[in-house]
Protein backbone atom coordinates (compact mmCIF):
# COMPACT_ATOMS: atom_id res chain seq x y z
CA UNK A 1 0.00 0.00 0.00
CA UNK A 2 1.26 3.48 -0.63
CA UNK A 3 2.34 5.91 1.95
CA UNK A 4 -0.23 8.83 1.36
CA UNK A 5 -0.83 11.60 -0.96
CA UNK A 6 0.00 14.40 1.50
CA UNK A 7 2.51 16.24 -0.53
CA UNK A 8 0.89 15.71 -3.99
CA UNK A 9 -2.46 17.27 -2.69
CA UNK A 10 -0.86 20.12 -0.98
CA UNK A 11 0.63 20.86 -4.35
CA UNK A 12 -1.78 20.31 -6.20
CA UNK A 13 -4.24 22.30 -3.83
CA UNK A 14 -1.04 25.58 -4.63
CA UNK A 15 -1.29 24.79 -8.38
CA UNK A 16 -5.15 25.17 -8.85
CA UNK A 17 -4.48 28.77 -7.64
CA UNK A 18 -2.28 29.56 -10.33
CA UNK A 19 -3.36 26.95 -13.01
CA UNK A 20 -6.70 26.49 -14.21
CA UNK A 21 -7.85 23.38 -12.58
CA UNK A 22 -4.27 22.96 -11.55
CA UNK A 23 -2.86 21.41 -14.27
CA UNK A 24 -1.69 21.95 -18.11
CA UNK A 25 -3.94 19.52 -19.71
CA UNK A 26 -7.57 18.28 -17.84
CA UNK A 27 -7.35 14.66 -17.74
CA UNK A 28 -4.29 15.02 -15.55
CA UNK A 29 -6.09 16.48 -12.95
CA UNK A 30 -7.96 13.01 -11.97
CA UNK A 31 -11.94 15.00 -12.45
CA UNK A 32 -13.19 11.13 -13.78
CA UNK A 33 -12.31 9.08 -11.40
CA UNK A 34 -13.27 11.40 -8.68
CA UNK A 35 -9.72 11.96 -6.57
CA UNK A 36 -6.59 14.05 -6.36
CA UNK A 37 -3.79 13.45 -8.89
CA UNK A 38 -0.55 12.24 -8.09
CA UNK A 39 2.42 14.64 -8.38
CA UNK A 40 5.65 12.92 -9.77
CA UNK A 41 8.90 13.64 -9.72
CA UNK A 42 10.72 11.68 -11.36
CA UNK A 43 10.79 8.09 -13.08
CA UNK A 44 13.05 5.32 -14.14
CA UNK A 45 12.11 2.45 -16.87
CA UNK A 46 9.12 0.96 -16.30
CA UNK A 47 8.29 3.10 -13.02
CA UNK A 48 7.53 6.15 -11.69
CA UNK A 49 7.85 8.02 -8.54
CA UNK A 50 5.81 10.39 -6.96
CA UNK A 51 6.72 13.49 -4.56
CA UNK A 52 5.38 11.25 -0.95
CA UNK A 53 7.98 8.83 -2.24
CA UNK A 54 5.48 6.38 -3.66
CA UNK A 55 6.62 4.24 -6.53
CA UNK A 56 4.46 2.87 -9.51
CA UNK A 57 4.58 0.63 -12.85
CA UNK A 58 3.45 3.13 -15.16
CA UNK A 59 1.20 2.09 -18.15
CA UNK A 60 0.52 5.79 -18.99
CA UNK A 61 4.30 6.74 -20.06
CA UNK A 62 3.51 10.57 -20.56
CA UNK A 63 0.56 9.64 -22.75
CA UNK A 64 2.23 7.29 -25.01
CA UNK A 65 5.35 8.78 -26.31
CA UNK A 66 8.02 6.73 -24.00
CA UNK A 67 8.09 3.31 -25.53
CA UNK A 68 11.37 2.87 -24.29
CA UNK A 69 10.20 3.68 -21.09
CA UNK A 70 11.57 6.59 -18.61
CA UNK A 71 15.14 7.82 -19.08
CA UNK A 72 16.33 4.99 -21.39
CA UNK A 73 20.24 5.61 -21.71
CA UNK A 74 20.07 6.27 -25.74
CA UNK A 75 17.67 8.51 -25.39
CA UNK A 76 19.35 10.56 -22.43
CA UNK A 77 22.94 10.58 -24.38
CA UNK A 78 21.81 12.17 -27.03
CA UNK A 79 19.79 14.89 -25.34
CA UNK A 80 22.69 15.64 -23.06
CA UNK A 81 25.14 15.82 -26.71
CA UNK A 82 22.45 18.11 -27.88
CA UNK A 83 21.99 20.76 -25.45
CA UNK A 84 25.97 21.15 -25.08
CA UNK A 85 25.45 22.41 -28.69
CA UNK A 86 22.79 25.15 -28.20
CA UNK A 87 19.00 24.49 -28.13
CA UNK A 88 17.84 25.69 -31.35
CA UNK A 89 18.92 28.33 -33.64
CA UNK A 90 15.77 28.78 -35.65
CA UNK A 91 17.90 27.26 -39.22
CA UNK A 92 17.87 24.44 -40.45
CA UNK A 93 19.61 21.83 -39.21
CA UNK A 94 21.36 18.26 -40.13
CA UNK A 95 19.23 16.67 -37.68
CA UNK A 96 15.45 17.09 -39.10
CA UNK A 97 16.56 15.46 -42.48
CA UNK A 98 17.87 12.97 -40.30
CA UNK A 99 14.23 12.08 -38.67
CA UNK A 100 12.78 13.39 -41.53
CA UNK A 101 14.46 9.96 -43.85
CA UNK A 102 14.04 7.82 -41.21
CA UNK A 103 9.93 8.91 -40.41
CA UNK A 104 9.98 8.16 -44.67
CA UNK A 105 11.31 5.09 -44.55
CA UNK A 106 9.49 3.28 -41.99
CA UNK A 107 5.90 4.68 -43.00
CA UNK A 108 5.12 3.67 -46.48
CA UNK A 109 2.71 6.19 -47.18
CA UNK A 110 5.21 9.00 -46.36
CA UNK A 111 7.58 10.41 -49.09
CA UNK A 112 7.75 14.29 -47.33
CA UNK A 113 7.31 15.06 -44.14
CA UNK A 114 7.00 18.80 -42.19
CA UNK A 115 7.68 18.49 -38.47
CA UNK A 116 5.93 20.67 -36.25
CA UNK A 117 4.99 20.65 -31.97
CA UNK A 118 2.28 18.96 -31.13
CA UNK A 119 -0.34 15.86 -32.43
CA UNK A 120 -3.23 19.11 -32.38
CA UNK A 121 -0.72 21.07 -34.87
CA UNK A 122 0.18 18.01 -37.23
CA UNK A 123 -4.09 17.18 -37.76
CA UNK A 124 -4.61 21.21 -37.74
CA UNK A 125 -2.18 21.48 -40.24
CA UNK A 126 -3.19 18.40 -41.93
CA UNK A 127 -6.36 19.77 -42.36
CA UNK A 128 -5.72 22.88 -44.25
CA UNK A 129 -3.65 21.03 -46.44
CA UNK A 130 -6.19 18.84 -47.29
CA UNK A 131 -8.79 21.59 -48.00
CA UNK A 132 -6.42 23.50 -49.91
CA UNK A 133 -5.82 20.39 -52.25
CA UNK A 134 -9.15 19.49 -52.63
CA UNK A 135 -10.40 23.18 -52.97
CA UNK A 136 -13.27 21.82 -50.20
CA UNK A 137 -14.36 22.72 -47.13
CA UNK A 138 -16.07 19.75 -45.29
CA UNK A 139 -14.18 16.74 -43.48
CA UNK A 140 -15.43 13.82 -41.91
CA UNK A 141 -14.62 12.92 -38.31
CA UNK A 142 -15.45 9.82 -36.07
CA UNK A 143 -17.56 9.84 -32.59
CA UNK A 144 -15.26 9.47 -30.44
CA UNK A 145 -11.71 10.21 -31.84
CA UNK A 146 -9.53 12.77 -30.78
CA UNK A 147 -7.44 14.41 -32.99
CA UNK A 148 -6.25 17.42 -30.28
CA UNK A 149 -8.17 20.05 -29.47
CA UNK A 150 -8.74 22.69 -33.18
CA UNK A 151 -11.60 24.06 -33.44
CA UNK A 152 -13.09 22.05 -36.77
CA UNK A 153 -11.64 18.87 -34.54
CA UNK A 154 -13.12 19.79 -31.26
CA UNK A 155 -16.66 18.17 -32.18
CA UNK A 156 -18.08 15.28 -30.39
CA UNK A 157 -14.15 14.71 -29.32
CA UNK A 158 -13.16 11.56 -27.22
CA UNK A 159 -10.16 11.39 -24.18
CA UNK A 160 -10.40 14.40 -21.99
CA UNK A 161 -13.47 15.93 -23.21
CA UNK A 162 -15.39 12.77 -23.55
CA UNK A 163 -14.42 12.05 -19.71
CA UNK A 164 -15.34 15.25 -18.62
CA UNK A 165 -19.06 15.05 -20.26
CA UNK A 166 -18.12 18.00 -23.16
CA UNK A 167 -18.85 16.68 -26.28
CA UNK A 168 -17.92 19.65 -28.19
CA UNK A 169 -16.44 23.08 -26.77
CA UNK A 170 -18.16 26.21 -26.03
CA UNK A 171 -15.64 28.78 -28.40
CA UNK A 172 -16.19 26.57 -31.03
CA UNK A 173 -18.06 29.17 -33.53
CA UNK A 174 -20.87 27.04 -35.01
CA UNK A 175 -19.81 28.47 -38.59
CA UNK A 176 -16.65 25.82 -38.07
CA UNK A 177 -18.65 23.17 -36.64
CA UNK A 178 -20.83 22.83 -39.33
CA UNK A 179 -18.08 21.64 -41.56
CA UNK A 180 -17.87 19.04 -39.62
CA UNK A 181 -19.15 15.30 -40.02
CA UNK A 182 -19.37 13.09 -37.17
CA UNK A 183 -19.64 9.61 -38.24
CA UNK A 184 -20.02 6.18 -36.40
CA UNK A 185 -16.35 4.02 -36.04
CA UNK A 186 -16.97 0.82 -37.91
CA UNK A 187 -20.07 1.62 -39.94
CA UNK A 188 -19.06 1.46 -43.35
CA UNK A 189 -22.65 2.17 -44.64
CA UNK A 190 -23.01 5.27 -42.67
CA UNK A 191 -20.05 6.41 -44.25
CA UNK A 192 -21.25 5.40 -47.32
CA UNK A 193 -24.27 6.77 -46.78
CA UNK A 194 -22.50 10.72 -46.00
CA UNK A 195 -20.33 10.46 -49.55
CA UNK A 196 -23.82 9.75 -51.38
CA UNK A 197 -25.44 12.54 -50.26
CA UNK A 198 -22.20 15.19 -49.85
CA UNK A 199 -19.03 13.45 -50.85
CA UNK A 200 -18.03 16.23 -53.77
CA UNK A 201 -17.80 18.76 -50.67
CA UNK A 202 -15.79 16.62 -48.49
CA UNK A 203 -12.29 17.42 -48.62
CA UNK A 204 -11.27 14.74 -45.97
CA UNK A 205 -11.84 11.88 -43.94
CA UNK A 206 -9.72 11.81 -40.62
CA UNK A 207 -9.88 9.08 -38.38
CA UNK A 208 -7.75 6.71 -35.90
CA UNK A 209 -7.17 4.06 -37.46
CA UNK A 210 -6.97 1.82 -34.21
CA UNK A 211 -8.92 4.54 -31.85
CA UNK A 212 -7.18 4.80 -28.78
CA UNK A 213 -9.27 7.64 -27.31
CA UNK A 214 -12.54 6.04 -26.27
CA UNK A 215 -10.07 3.17 -24.99
CA UNK A 216 -8.55 1.37 -27.88
CA UNK A 217 -11.03 0.44 -30.33
CA UNK A 218 -9.80 -1.91 -32.99
CA UNK A 219 -11.26 -1.21 -36.91
CA UNK A 220 -12.79 -4.06 -37.82
CA UNK A 221 -12.12 -6.14 -41.18
CA UNK A 222 -13.11 -4.27 -44.33
CA UNK A 223 -13.68 -0.80 -42.45
CA UNK A 224 -10.53 0.96 -43.46
CA UNK A 225 -9.98 -0.70 -46.87
CA UNK A 226 -14.24 0.19 -47.26
CA UNK A 227 -13.20 4.37 -46.02
CA UNK A 228 -10.20 4.16 -48.41
CA UNK A 229 -12.40 3.39 -51.26
CA UNK A 230 -15.01 5.41 -50.88
CA UNK A 231 -12.65 8.69 -50.37
CA UNK A 232 -10.96 7.74 -53.83
CA UNK A 233 -14.20 7.24 -55.42
CA UNK A 234 -15.41 10.82 -55.11
CA UNK A 235 -11.57 12.50 -54.67
CA UNK A 236 -11.48 13.06 -50.95
CA UNK A 237 -7.86 12.71 -49.36
CA UNK A 238 -8.05 10.41 -46.35
CA UNK A 239 -6.06 11.03 -42.63
CA UNK A 240 -4.67 9.15 -40.82
CA UNK A 241 -4.17 10.46 -37.33
CA UNK A 242 -1.31 8.06 -36.27
CA UNK A 243 -0.03 10.23 -33.26
CA UNK A 244 -0.73 7.44 -30.97
CA UNK A 245 0.03 4.49 -33.40
CA UNK A 246 2.77 5.77 -35.17
CA UNK A 247 5.45 3.47 -34.03
CA UNK A 248 3.40 1.71 -31.49
CA UNK A 249 1.13 -0.67 -32.89
CA UNK A 250 3.88 -1.17 -35.46
CA UNK A 251 7.19 0.04 -36.33
CA UNK A 252 5.60 1.83 -39.65
CA UNK A 253 2.58 2.09 -37.66
CA UNK A 254 -1.57 1.08 -38.03
CA UNK A 255 -1.29 1.59 -42.00
CA UNK A 256 1.14 -1.12 -41.74
CA UNK A 257 -0.44 -3.40 -39.77
CA UNK A 258 -3.90 -3.46 -41.70
CA UNK A 259 -1.98 -2.50 -45.56
CA UNK A 260 -3.78 0.68 -46.30
CA UNK A 261 -2.36 3.99 -47.81
CA UNK A 262 -3.61 7.16 -46.16
CA UNK A 263 -3.07 10.46 -48.83
CA UNK A 264 -1.64 12.30 -45.26
CA UNK A 265 -0.56 10.65 -41.93
CA UNK A 266 -0.07 12.38 -38.70
CA UNK A 267 2.80 11.68 -36.26
CA UNK A 268 3.46 13.02 -32.84
CA UNK A 269 3.75 11.46 -29.32
CA UNK A 270 6.75 8.41 -30.18
CA UNK A 271 8.76 10.34 -32.64
CA UNK A 272 9.58 13.05 -30.41
CA UNK A 273 10.64 11.04 -27.23
CA UNK A 274 9.07 12.18 -25.23
CA UNK A 275 9.88 16.58 -25.90
CA UNK A 276 7.10 18.12 -27.77
CA UNK A 277 6.49 17.16 -31.42
CA UNK A 278 4.48 16.81 -33.93
CA UNK A 279 4.35 16.06 -37.76
CA UNK A 280 2.70 15.25 -41.12
CA UNK A 281 3.24 13.61 -44.34
CA UNK A 282 2.28 12.70 -47.06
CA UNK A 283 3.38 12.46 -50.82
CA UNK A 284 5.43 14.35 -52.80
CA UNK A 285 2.80 16.01 -54.57
CA UNK A 286 1.00 16.80 -51.54
CA UNK A 287 3.01 17.60 -49.85
CA UNK A 288 4.67 20.14 -52.08
CA UNK A 289 1.85 22.15 -51.41
CA UNK A 290 3.04 23.43 -48.28
CA UNK A 291 5.02 26.83 -47.86
CA UNK A 292 7.61 27.47 -49.03
CA UNK A 293 7.29 24.83 -51.85
CA UNK A 294 3.61 25.95 -52.10
CA UNK A 295 1.48 28.22 -51.31
CA UNK A 296 -0.23 26.55 -48.07
CA UNK A 297 0.84 28.21 -45.18
CA UNK A 298 1.94 26.60 -42.20
CA UNK A 299 5.35 27.49 -39.81
CA UNK A 300 6.51 27.09 -36.18
CA UNK A 301 9.40 29.37 -33.98
CA UNK A 302 10.18 25.65 -32.72
CA UNK A 303 9.54 23.39 -35.36
CA UNK A 304 11.71 20.79 -35.94
CA UNK A 305 14.32 21.91 -32.64
CA UNK A 306 17.10 20.18 -32.04
CA UNK A 307 16.25 18.53 -28.76
CA UNK A 308 12.89 17.12 -30.15
CA UNK A 309 14.65 15.62 -32.82
CA UNK A 310 17.66 14.18 -31.02
CA UNK A 311 15.15 12.60 -28.59
CA UNK A 312 13.06 11.31 -31.41
CA UNK A 313 15.94 9.94 -33.64
CA UNK A 314 17.10 8.10 -31.16
CA UNK A 315 14.09 6.47 -30.03
CA UNK A 316 13.34 5.12 -33.68
CA UNK A 317 17.42 4.32 -33.82
CA UNK A 318 16.05 1.97 -30.55
CA UNK A 319 12.89 1.02 -32.81
CA UNK A 320 14.85 -0.32 -35.36
CA UNK A 321 16.74 -3.07 -33.67
CA UNK A 322 15.93 -6.61 -33.86
CA UNK A 323 12.80 -8.29 -31.45
CA UNK A 324 11.38 -4.87 -30.13
CA UNK A 325 8.05 -5.05 -31.42
CA UNK A 326 7.67 -9.07 -30.73
CA UNK A 327 9.03 -8.03 -27.38
CA UNK A 328 6.20 -5.39 -26.82
CA UNK A 329 4.04 -7.72 -27.96
CA UNK A 330 4.60 -11.19 -25.89
CA UNK A 331 4.72 -8.76 -22.69
CA UNK A 332 1.54 -6.58 -23.51
CA UNK A 333 -0.26 -10.17 -24.54
CA UNK A 334 0.94 -11.41 -21.20
CA UNK A 335 -0.61 -8.69 -19.24
CA UNK A 336 -3.86 -8.78 -21.34
CA UNK A 337 -3.95 -12.55 -20.49
CA UNK A 338 -3.35 -12.21 -17.45
CA UNK A 339 -5.62 -9.67 -16.52
CA UNK A 340 -8.50 -11.43 -18.30
CA UNK A 341 -8.42 -14.62 -16.66
CA UNK A 342 -8.26 -12.85 -12.96
CA UNK A 343 -11.38 -11.14 -13.90
CA UNK A 344 -13.11 -14.04 -15.13
CA UNK A 345 -11.85 -15.98 -12.28
CA UNK A 346 -13.51 -13.53 -10.15
CA UNK A 347 -16.65 -13.10 -12.02
CA UNK A 348 -16.41 -9.37 -13.47
CA UNK A 349 -17.60 -8.94 -17.00
CA UNK A 350 -14.99 -7.48 -18.67
CA UNK A 351 -13.55 -6.72 -22.44
CA UNK A 352 -10.30 -6.10 -23.61
CA UNK A 353 -9.07 -4.69 -27.25
CA UNK A 354 -5.42 -4.95 -27.56
CA UNK A 355 -3.11 -4.34 -30.60
CA UNK A 356 0.74 -3.62 -30.41
CA UNK A 357 1.37 -2.44 -27.16
CA UNK A 358 -1.55 -0.48 -26.37
CA UNK A 359 -4.92 -1.70 -25.05
CA UNK A 360 -7.73 -0.96 -22.76
CA UNK A 361 -9.90 -3.00 -20.64
CA UNK A 362 -13.54 -1.84 -20.60
CA UNK A 363 -15.57 -2.64 -17.34
CA UNK A 364 -18.43 -4.37 -20.08
CA UNK A 365 -19.36 -7.42 -21.54
CA UNK A 366 -20.38 -6.04 -24.70
CA UNK A 367 -17.98 -6.46 -27.47
CA UNK A 368 -16.59 -2.69 -27.57
CA UNK A 369 -16.48 -1.24 -31.12
CA UNK A 370 -17.38 2.34 -31.13
CA UNK A 371 -18.12 5.04 -28.59
CA UNK A 372 -21.98 3.76 -27.92
CA UNK A 373 -20.52 0.73 -26.78
CA UNK A 374 -17.61 1.91 -25.26
CA UNK A 375 -19.32 3.97 -22.76
CA UNK A 376 -21.57 1.09 -21.90
CA UNK A 377 -18.74 0.75 -19.62
CA UNK A 378 -19.67 0.79 -15.78
CA UNK A 379 -17.43 3.55 -14.80
CA UNK A 380 -18.23 2.95 -10.98
CA UNK A 381 -16.25 -0.66 -11.31
CA UNK A 382 -13.24 1.44 -12.79
CA UNK A 383 -13.04 4.38 -10.37
CA UNK A 384 -12.53 1.62 -7.85
CA UNK A 385 -10.61 -0.32 -9.63
CA UNK A 386 -8.58 2.65 -10.75
CA UNK A 387 -8.32 3.57 -6.90
CA UNK A 388 -6.89 0.27 -6.13
CA UNK A 389 -4.71 -0.01 -8.15
CA UNK A 390 -3.23 3.32 -7.87
CA UNK A 391 -2.79 3.02 -4.10
CA UNK A 392 -0.89 -0.44 -4.76
CA UNK A 393 1.66 1.15 -7.14
CA UNK A 394 0.20 0.58 -10.19
CA UNK A 395 -0.55 3.54 -12.50
CA UNK A 396 -3.43 3.49 -15.49
CA UNK A 397 -4.67 6.36 -17.15
CA UNK A 398 -7.22 8.20 -14.91
CA UNK A 399 -10.17 7.72 -17.30
CA UNK A 400 -12.23 4.23 -18.54
CA UNK A 401 -11.70 6.23 -22.08
CA UNK A 402 -8.29 6.41 -22.51
CA UNK A 403 -5.50 3.51 -23.36
CA UNK A 404 -2.85 1.72 -21.73
CA UNK A 405 0.82 1.56 -23.23
CA UNK A 406 3.83 -1.51 -22.48
CA UNK A 407 7.21 -0.24 -22.88
CA UNK A 408 10.64 -2.22 -23.53
CA UNK A 409 11.36 -1.27 -19.59
CA UNK A 410 8.75 -3.59 -18.46
CA UNK A 411 9.18 -6.77 -17.15
CA UNK A 412 7.29 -9.79 -16.33
CA UNK A 413 7.49 -8.83 -13.06
CA UNK A 414 6.09 -5.42 -13.51
CA UNK A 415 3.47 -7.89 -15.14
CA UNK A 416 2.98 -10.31 -12.72
CA UNK A 417 2.51 -7.84 -10.05
CA UNK A 418 0.09 -6.12 -11.67
CA UNK A 419 -2.08 -9.30 -12.56
CA UNK A 420 -1.51 -10.70 -8.73
CA UNK A 421 -3.01 -6.57 -7.51
CA UNK A 422 -5.54 -6.76 -10.36
CA UNK A 423 -7.22 -9.90 -8.87
CA UNK A 424 -7.75 -7.59 -5.22
CA UNK A 425 -8.96 -5.21 -7.13
CA UNK A 426 -11.92 -7.60 -9.35
CA UNK A 427 -12.78 -8.81 -6.10
CA UNK A 428 -13.27 -4.75 -5.12
CA UNK A 429 -15.64 -4.01 -7.96
CA UNK A 430 -17.79 -7.41 -7.99
CA UNK A 431 -20.85 -6.43 -6.32
CA UNK A 432 -21.11 -2.75 -7.95
C1 LIG B 1 -4.72 10.36 -31.96
C2 LIG B 1 -4.32 11.70 -31.41
N1 LIG B 1 -4.27 12.75 -32.23
C3 LIG B 1 -3.91 13.97 -31.79
C4 LIG B 1 -3.60 14.17 -30.47
C5 LIG B 1 -3.20 15.53 -30.00
O1 LIG B 1 -1.84 15.54 -29.72
P1 LIG B 1 -1.22 16.67 -28.74
O2 LIG B 1 -1.77 16.38 -27.38
O3 LIG B 1 0.26 16.47 -28.86
O4 LIG B 1 -1.67 17.99 -29.27
C6 LIG B 1 -3.64 13.10 -29.57
C7 LIG B 1 -3.33 13.30 -28.17
O5 LIG B 1 -3.48 12.46 -27.33
C8 LIG B 1 -4.01 11.83 -30.06
O6 LIG B 1 -4.07 10.78 -29.26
Amino acid sequence: MNKGYELSQKLFAEAKEYIPGGVNSPVRAFTSVDTSPVFIDHGLGSKFFDVDGNEYIDYVLSWGPLILGHCHPSVVKSLEACILKGTGFGTPTEIETEVAKKIVNAIPSIEMVRMVNSGTEATMSALRLARAYTNRDKIVKFEGCYHGHSDPLLIKAGSGALTHGVPSSPGVPASIAGNTINATYNDLEGIKKIFKEIGEEVAAVIIEPVAGNMGTVLPEPGFLEGIREVTKEYGALLIFDEVMTGYRVAFGGAQCLYNIKPDITCLGKIIGGGLPVGAYGGSKEIMSKISPSGSVYQAGTLSGNPLAMSAGLAILNELEKEGVYEKLNTLTTSLTDGLKNAANKVGVPVTINKVGAMFTLFFTDEKVNNFTTATSSNLEKFNVFFKHMLSNGIYFAPSQFESAFLSTAHTQENINYTIQISEEAFNKVKNI
